[in-house]
């Protein structure tokens, strides 16, 4: 794993936005179009409205960008709750990101999430040539529990290696969800962690714990990732000035 590393929340934001700049611009110079699947939470939130600010902007070709989602609630388009409407809101809206450049999980109107993770998975075999899709950039967070996407710990759907995208029951929040599984995460060409404040210290220092890992412990000790985590984030608590910089 790769870390990167700043002094506060809001650098963080900034390294991490630039490092999907570089990322995509590299996959639409190879191959003409960047597959990303993009993530929910607050952190990822403060990230979608900063990079449709200037300079990102102007400088990243949105137009040669597809859109996806690591995973989803089992909430309506429309739902405050949903990831899709939280990055309509933040990013693809104020981009005015076309509607055939967007994938959403979960369909207008929504269906039952078996339905909607079939649908899914055949969207990704469409441009999967035959085995598992490779994005070219993942942008994950992560939770205190060490879950990412909405592979939580003690989940079916960690299990799961026949489909790229499931329907996994989260009984942490009395829900089901739907997410990209294992092998989607390990076939990537860029996989992300977005990461900050003392609350995920615990997480981040289980990261290299063999015995039970964590979800995020799971993939790390797997494949490369990179991780943009703020200092809070790397050192705890007893290192962190109080102020907390956020550019929702
Ligand atoms: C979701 C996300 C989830 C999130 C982490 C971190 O649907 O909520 O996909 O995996 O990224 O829980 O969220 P925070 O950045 O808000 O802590």
């Amino acid at each position: 794993m790769k870390l990167h590393v700043y002094p506060n929340s809001s650098q963080t934001l900034a390294g991490c936005a630039e490092f999907i700049a570089i990322k995509m611009a590299e996959a639409i110079g190879l191959r003409g179009v960047a597959r990303i699947a993009l993530a929910g939470g607050t952190t990822p939130k403060a990230l979608y409205a900063l990079l449709a600010r200037p300079p990102f902007a102007g400088s990243i070709d949105w137009q040669r960008i597809e859109f996806y989602f690591g995973d989803e609630r089992a909430v309506p388009q429309t739902h405050p709750d949903s990831n899709y409407h939280q990055v309509q809101t933040h990013l693809f809206t104020p981009l005015g990101i076309k509607p055939e450049q967007i994938f959403p999980m979960i369909s207008d109107p929504m269906q039952l999430l078996g339905i909607e993770a079939t649908r899914y998975q055949h969207a990704l075999e469409r441009w999967a040539a035959g085995g598992v899709p490779v994005f070219d950039f993942i942008l994950n967070g992560m939770g205190v529990d060490g879950h990412f996407a909405s592979l939580f710990p003690d989940t079916p759907a960690l299990h799961e290696r026949a489909r790229w995208v499931t329907a996994n029951p989260v009984p942490q929040h009395q829900t089901e969800r739907l997410t990209l599984t294992y092998p989607a995460f390990e076939a990537a060409r860029t996989v992300c962690f977005l990461v900050t404040g003392h609350e995920k210290h615990a997480a981040f220092c289980a990261l290299n714990q063999t015995e039970q890992p964590t979800p995020s412990a799971r993939l790390v000790q797997h494949r490369h990732t990179d991780w943009f985590i703020d200092a809070a984030c790397h050192h705890g608590p007893s290192q962190t000035p109080d102020t907390k910089e956020f550019t929702a």
